[in-house]
């Protein structure tokens, strides 16, 4: 399959199905509430940018691709009062969440000039673009030659446990072997392990920040509310994915009640792009 063919890269089911509103993204950001060790995300963002900067943004521009429902934004533009923070994202509905300066953008071909913002983000959407290499090319090609690039995105070992009651659900419901743990992250196109390198192509500085964490619960509700959060990139139709979505339910609340708690483990992390390379 081409990357373009995937569901998780289409334009139309992200701007009309999965990002058309912030209801499935604030679904998925609920699941951390009781994260341990909390990673205060935007925070560590704001102080990656206020140490490239040497502390002062005043007068510059700082711009978040995909910004989604603008948590990062919110943040920068409380941490850097002087700065031009602008949000942008390819689906209307979230850009409409976030107050102007916001704007519809792909990332692969950026609607800015050459060299005109200090600091960049993408923020856990490089896996939705068909064309990754073109990305970080638009996002490094933006950047100023002091400026900073920061990319998170998650570990294939993110949250396994879910991803394993999800297989062993799919697996069930198709009659097929169940599948052997650990069971890692599967079809993401832009993981931890491959980032790096990825970035290493268009700056000459790299480095990652590994985030690690447990989340435990003691409900259901928050674990099935993520999975079927995720039923516009499945290949299920309907009827299918609410099947399994249902031997999921069975699942998650026969290990609650037999365990107490369910925990998964998170694992992300940041990569950071500082002297583009010149071009
Ligand atoms: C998982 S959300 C992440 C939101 C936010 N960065 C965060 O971490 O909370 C991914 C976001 O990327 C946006 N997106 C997907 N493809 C994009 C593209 N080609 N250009 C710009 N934004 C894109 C989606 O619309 C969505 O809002």
């Amino acid at each position: 399959m081409k990357p373009t063919d995937r569901k998780s890269t289409s334009r139309q089911i992200l701007t009309e199905e999965a990002y058309n509103g912030d209801a499935l993204l604030s679904t998925r950001q609920r699941l951390y509430e009781d994260q341990y060790p909390a990673h205060d995300l935007p925070a560590l963002a704001s102080d990656a940018i206020k140490t490239a900067c040497a502390g002062s943004a005043r007068g510059q521009t700082i711009i978040d691709v995909g910004c989604g429902n603008g948590r990062y934004v919110e943040r920068l533009r409380q941490d850097f009062p002087d700065a031009t923070v602008i949000g942008a994202d390819l689906s209307p509905a979230m850009v409409e969440l976030v107050p102007e300066p916001s704007q519809v953008v792909d990332i692969q071909s950026l609607p800015f000039a050459d060299n005109s913002a200090e600091a960049l983000l993408a923020m856990h959407m490089l896996y939705h673009v068909p064309d990754i290499d073109q990305a970080i090319f638009e996002l490094a090609r933006v950047c100023t030659p002091e400026g900073i690039v920061i990319v998170s995105t998650m570990s294939s070992q993110d949250k396994r446990e879910l991803t394993q009651l999800w297989s062993t659900a799919l697996a069930l419901y198709k009659g097929e072997p169940l599948p052997a743990a650990p069971v890692s992250q599967t079809g993401v196109s832009f993981l931890l392990e491959d980032a790096e390198a990825k970035l290493a192509r268009q700056f000459d500085t790299v480095h990652r920040l590994d985030l690690r964490s447990e989340v435990p619960l003691r409900e259901a509700g928050p674990i099935l509310a993520h999975m079927a959060s995720q039923r516009s990139f499945t290949d299920l139709d309907d009827a299918q994915f609410d099947a399994v979505l249902d031997i999921a339910r069975m699942l998650v609340m026969g290990q609650i009640e037999e365990r107490g708690r369910i925990v998964l483990r998170t694992h992300i992390g940041f990569v950071i792009g500082r002297e583009p390379k010149p071009r």
